[in-house]
C-alpha cells in the first residue's frame, strides 16, 4: 500500500505545484479522496486562490455525498487544525468520518506544528505520516521558509567553469555553460517570485533578467544600485509587466514608473522589507562582490551551481574575501542533489546557519 500511497502523494505534489503564485504566501497543497478498498481515486481537491478553501475541503466537496467511514485521504501537507481565513481542515475531516489520513509532512506553521495530526488521532483516525516528506518539503520550502522566518527563500544560481570561474580574465561570461543548462535556468526564473542582480552584472552584460519560457509570468527583478551607477535605460528597467526594485539609496531623482526605490542597511533589511511587499522568493544571479556579501551576511538558504566541462586558470572567481582561515570558520552546506544537464553538470546545496 506505500507503493500506492506515493504514487498518489505523488499525483498531489503535481496538481499543487500549479497554483504557486495564485496561493502565495500560503502552502501549495493538493488532496486526494482515495478508496483503498476498490483501488479508486474518488476525487481530487487542490489550493487554487489565497483565501480560498483549502485542498481537503475541495476534494470532500468534489467527492459530493460519498461515504468517507471506509475511504482514505492522502494530502502533502498535515490539515489545518486552526481558524484562519477557512474553518480548521482537520474538523471537517472528523465531520466526515474519514477511515484514514496519509500525510506527507507536518506543517511548519508554528499555529499547526502536529496539532492537526493529534486532532485527527485523538478522533481516532489512523494517520500515516512522512509519504514522500523530502518531495513534499521541497515544494513548499518557500512557504516553511516564509512562515518561520517572515523572510523570503533565497536561492542562489551560478554557471562556473570547472575551477569555479564565472568570467575569464577579460571578462566575458557569456556563455560559461551550455544550452540546456541556460534553459534550465529559465525554468527556475518561472518558479521564483523575483530575480537579483547586482550593479557590476547588470552595467557589464545588460542582462534582461525576464523569464523568456511561454506563457510564465515574468519573476519582479531586485537591482542593487546603491548610488544609482545604472542608466534607467538599461534593460532590466524596461517596462515589461514586472516590478522593479531597486535597492539604492540615492533617492533624489526622478525613477520610471515600473522602478520602485527601496533603501536599505544591509541584505536582511533589504529583504525584510521586499518580504512586505510580497516577494516570498529571490533567485540571485550576480557577480562575485555582491554574491560574497550576500553570503557573508548568511542570507543565502540554497545554490544551484552549474559547472561546464571548461576550465578558465585565470579570471573571477565567485567568491572573495570572505576571510576564512580557519576550517572551523567556513561556511557549511548540505549537498542535495548532483546531476548531468546535457555537457554540465548541476550541483544543489542548501546552507546550514547554526
Ligand atoms: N557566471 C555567472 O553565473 C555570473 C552571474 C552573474 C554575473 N557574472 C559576472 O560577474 C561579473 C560582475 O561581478 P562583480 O563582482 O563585478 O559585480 P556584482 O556583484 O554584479 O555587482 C556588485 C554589487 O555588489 C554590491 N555591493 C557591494 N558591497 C555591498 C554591500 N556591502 N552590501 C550590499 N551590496 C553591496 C554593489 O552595490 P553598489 O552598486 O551599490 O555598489 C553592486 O550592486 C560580470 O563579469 C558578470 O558577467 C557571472
Amino acid at each position: 500500500m506505500m507503493k500506492k500511497y506515493e504514487e498518489l502523494m505523488d499525483l498531489c505534489i503535481k496538481n499543487a505545484a500549479k497554483y504557486r503564485f495564485d496561493v502565495a504566501p500560503n502552502p501549495m497543497v493538493a488532496a486526494i479522496v482515495y478508496d483503498e478498498n476498490q483501488d479508486k481515486i474518488i476525487s481530487m481537491g487542490v489550493h487554487k486562490k489565497y483565501g480560498e478553501n483549502h485542498a481537503e475541503r475541495n476534494a470532500i466537496l468534489e467527492a459530493q455525498d460519498c461515504d468517507f467511514s471506509d475511504k482514505t485521504l492522502i494530502v502533502n501537507l498535515e490539515p489545518c487544525s486552526h481558524h484562519g481565513n477557512t474553518p480548521p481542515c482537520a474538523d471537517l475531516i472528523i465531520e466526515k468520518g474519514f477511515k484514514k489520513v496519509v500525510i506527507g509532512m507536518f506543517d511548519p506553521n508554528p499555529k499547526v506544528s502536529g496539532s492537526g495530526i493529534m486532532k485527527l488521532k485523538n478522533a481516532g483516525i489512523e494517520v500515516v505520516t512522512g509519504v514522500l516528506e523530502d518531495e513534499c518539503k521541497e515544494l513548499n520550502k518557500v512557504f516553511t521558509k516564509n512562515i518561520t522566518k517572515n523572510m523570503p527563500y533565497v536561492l542562489i544560481k551560478i554557471a562556473t567553469t570547472f575551477d569555479s570561474k564565472i568570467a575569464t580574465a577579460g571578462g566575458e561570461s557569456k556563455w560559461i555553460t551550455g544550452e540546456t543548462s541556460r534553459e534550465y535556468v529559465q525554468c527556475l526564473r518561472a518558479q521564483h517570485f523575483a530575480i537579483l542582480s547586482g550593479s557590476g552584472t547588470i552595467l557589464a552584460d545588460n542582462p534582461a533578467l525576464t523569464c523568456r519560457l511561454k506563457g510564465e509570468r515574468t519573476p519582479d527583478r531586485i537591482i542593487i544600485d546603491r548610488n544609482g551607477k545604472i542608466p534607467f535605460d538599461y534593460q532590466v528597467f524596461k517596462e515589461d509587466g514586472a516590478r522593479v526594485f531597486l535597492a539604492t539609496n540615492n533617492l533624489n531623482r526622478d525613477f520610471p514608473p515600473n522602478v520602485i526605490p527601496v533603501e536599505f542597511a544591509n541584505f536582511r533589511d533589504l529583504f525584510a522589507k521586499l518580504y512586505n511587499k510580497g516577494v516570498y522568493s529571490i533567485l540571485v544571479e550576480t557577480g562575485q562582490t555582491s554574491l560574497s556579501v550576500l553570503i557573508k551576511q548568511e542570507m543565502a538558504d540554497e545554490i544551484y551551481k552549474f559547472v561546464s566541462p571548461k576550465i578558465f586558470g585565470e579570471g573571477m572567481s565567485y567568491l572573495r574575501n570572505l576571510y576564512v582561515f580557519k576550517i572551523d570558520e567556513a561556511y557549511k552546506l548540505k549537498f542535495e542533489h548532483v546531476q548531468k544537464v546535457a555537457e554540465d553538470i548541476l550541483i544543489t546545496a542548501k546552507f546550514l546557519y547554526d
